[in-house]
């Protein structure tokens, strides 16, 4: 029996009605229905009851904007951010923004940090460490505004695929050990919750733990596909900032993401990289008004929850049962292609990377990407495709494992779409050369 999930909000408390299957079809109903999506980690998904609520904001703006600046924008805003505080945990509105995406996220942080060289608080050769893994975007812009300003940069070789997480808390100790006996200083870690490509949840508390013991000066953790994800408390991950797109786990409609910085005299040095005016008002103000635009994404959260209420145990319930189904579809996959997943059930969220048959010679990112196409435009299937390149020695290993996703629109129906896509190209003895680029 499902259970109802009270919604707060406005002053009043009232029992959300449990959503139908006709109705969670509906509220997908946009989706392409000739494509099995098992790749919701790229972009997300968004329900039309959410759109609808976007679409009223804009239409208001619209409608008076001079009324909608001066009365609706910042407190719709606040309640946004009122509501993401209560979901990681924070302990004050103040530390939260609203931005764009993870992508601007980073980009606010790692500039904050180039001024710290320009300023001399930092002498060049100070480190920034980050993972062999984490997502390329992020360690570019950690090349753009560490690198250039004089640091250094190191990545931590985490292993894959990957059976426990001491595996990654070894890598990042040597790491961090081998940087102090050639006396450098680190200034700051950059730590995925949940790796991109390939996807594992990285032991975050534990690595944050170790850099404070180890005297590292700031933390940020890279949470874009934690939020409706994986459970985020941002006071026990214990990081000096974290940041998580709305857009893709949690419903919103792209573009939307949240920056949490932990109170500290640091934080009203922080600002946004588009300077309006609100500047020297807090990071959170800055970020309310980035000059004129569409700020309706960032407004929908009261939707999202009303939303996310009408599902056995809310959010908290559609991870659970996310990560469950999931894990059951990519066990289903590697069974059917004498594959392995990449990693345990447990390092998984509601992404799991699952062998591909070495048969079809999958020898080079180019190889997967032409693959991945290919599975688009000839079997309606959207994955995402991960080069693994072997090891010296690794004879018939596998080279490539799909990132598989689960969400609440998914059906079984949409993996076996795709083991049998697979079984079909093995049976033609298709390899990634015949394959046009
Ligand atoms: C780990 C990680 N970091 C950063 C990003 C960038 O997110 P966005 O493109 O929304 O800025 C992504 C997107 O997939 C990601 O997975």
């Amino acid at each position: 029996m499902a259970s109802f999930h009270t919604i707060h909000g406005s002053g009043t408390t009232h029992q959300a009605e449990p959503i139908t299957p006709s109705e969670l079809r509906s509220e997908f109903s946009h989706h392409d229905p000739t494509v099995a999506r098992v790749n919701n980690g790229s972009f997300g998904s968004c329900p039309s009851s959410i759109i609808s609520a976007q679409q009223r904001h804009q239409l208001l703006f619209l409608r008076q904007p001079d009324y909608y600046y001066f009365n609706t924008l910042k407190p719709s805003i606040l309640e946004s951010r009122r509501i993401i505080r209560s979901l990681i945990n924070a302990d004050h509105v103040d530390e939260v923004s609203i931005v764009d995406n993870v992508t601007t996220a980073a980009a606010i942080v790692l500039q904050h940090y180039t001024w710290s060289f320009f300023s001399s608080a930092f002498k060049p050769g100070d480190a920034a460490i980050i993972l062999n893994h984490s997502y390329s975007a992020v360690k570019k812009a950690v090349r753009a505004y560490i690198s250039r300003a004089g640091g250094h940069v190191i990545e931590v070789p985490i292993p894959f695929p990957v059976k426990s997480d001491d595996e990654i808390i070894l890598e990042f100790q040597n790491s961090l050990q081998m940087a102090k006996a050639n006396g450098r200083k680190i200034r700051l870690a950059v730590i995925d919750h949940i790796t991109s490509m390939p996807s594992v949840i990285i032991p975050v508390k534990e690595l944050v733990k170790m850099c404070r013991d180890e005297g590292v000066d700031r933390i940020f953790v890279d949470g874009a596909q934690a939020i409706g994800n994986v459970e985020i408390n941002v006071k026990e991950i214990g990081a000096d900032f974290y940041t998580s797109n709305l857009h893709k786990w949690l419903f919103c409609p792209p573009a939307s993401a949240f920056l949490y910085c932990k109170m500290s005299d640091e934080l009203s040095d922080l600002h946004h990289l588009v300077i309006s005016h609100e500047y020297g008002n807090g990071l959170a103000m800055e970020s309310g008004w980035v000059g004129t635009r569409d700020y309706s994404a960032q407004l929908v959260l009261p939707e999202v929850m009303e939303f996310v209420s009408r599902f056995d145990g809310g959010i908290e319930g559609i991870m659970r049962r996310n990560h469950k189904k999931v894990v059951e579809m990519a066990e289903l996959l590697s069974e059917a292609w004498g594959t392995e997943l990449g990693a345990v059930p447990e390092m998984c969220s509601s992404m799991v990377m699952v062998g591909m048959p070495a048969c079809l010679g999958i020898k080079s990112d180019e190889d997967a990407l032409k693959l991945r196409t290919h599975l688009r435009e000839c079997f309606g299937i959207e994955v995402h495709m991960y080069y693994r390149a072997p090891m010296e020695g690794e004879v018939d290993q596998i080279t490539a494992y799909a990132r598989i996703s689960h969400q609440v629109y998914n059906r079984v129906e949409d993996y076996h779409r795709f083991r049998d896509a697979v079984n079909k190209l093995v049976k033609d003895g298709l390899t990634c050369s015949l394959l046009p680029n």
